[in-house]
């Protein structure tokens, strides 16, 4: 049987539905959007893990497991992308850093060249941290892990930078 308070309770739950879709019919499609792009992140939640993918590959790269190096290089870049839609113009200073600065560590990982890669991946640390600086955040200093940022899988799996998935 409902109750008195139920009964109440339904009707104003049945009532914020309605209104909420008149609302929804009626609201300025711009002002939707750009609730959605508020939503979105910018460029701290991605950084996070840029962050630790980063400091991944190191021990990727290290234990041989060539694929892992080169998978969680492409989605460190891939973690990026809301940023595309919610800060676009430093989306771009990412993307040169990506495409430019960050190059010869992903051609040694596909050359499978330790040595190379080794002298790449710390040079990159000052560019890493030369964006923070520029963009006023030079108090956030990327430092090299000795160990993975994240410990649930096997660095030493033999593989070829190849074999990740398009
Ligand atoms: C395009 C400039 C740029 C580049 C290149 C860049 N960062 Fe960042 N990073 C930022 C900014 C800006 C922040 C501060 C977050 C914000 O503005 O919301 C940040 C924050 C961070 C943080 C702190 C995230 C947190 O909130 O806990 C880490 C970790 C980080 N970056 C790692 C890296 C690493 C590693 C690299 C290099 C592989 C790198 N970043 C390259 C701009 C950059």
């Amino acid at each position: 049987m409902w109750t008195k308070a139920g009964k109440a309770l339904l009707a104003g739950c049945l009532f914020a539905l309605g209104s909420g879709a008149v609302l929804a019919a009626d609201a300025d499609p711009q002002k939707q959007i750009d609730e959605i792009k508020g939503a979105l992140p910018k460029f701290a939640i991605p950084m996070r893990e840029v962050g630790d993918r980063f400091q991944n590959i190191y021990f990727a790269a290290k234990g041989g497991n060539w694929a892992l190096a080169a998978y969680m290089s492409k989605y460190m870049n891939g973690a990026m992308n809301p940023a595309k839609v919610t800060k676009p113009n430093e989306y771009k200073v990412w993307q040169g850093f990506y495409e430019g600065a960050f190059a010869p560590v992903n051609k040694a990982i596909q050359a499978k060249n330790l040595k190379a890669f080794e002298g790449a991946y710390t040079a990159v640390i000052n560019d890493c941290n030369g964006c923070h600086k520029a963009m006023g955040y030079s108090f956030i200093k990327v430092v090299k892990l000795k160990a993975p940022a994240d410990n649930g899988v096997d660095y030493k799996v033999a593989s070829q930078p190849g074999d990740v998935p398009p």
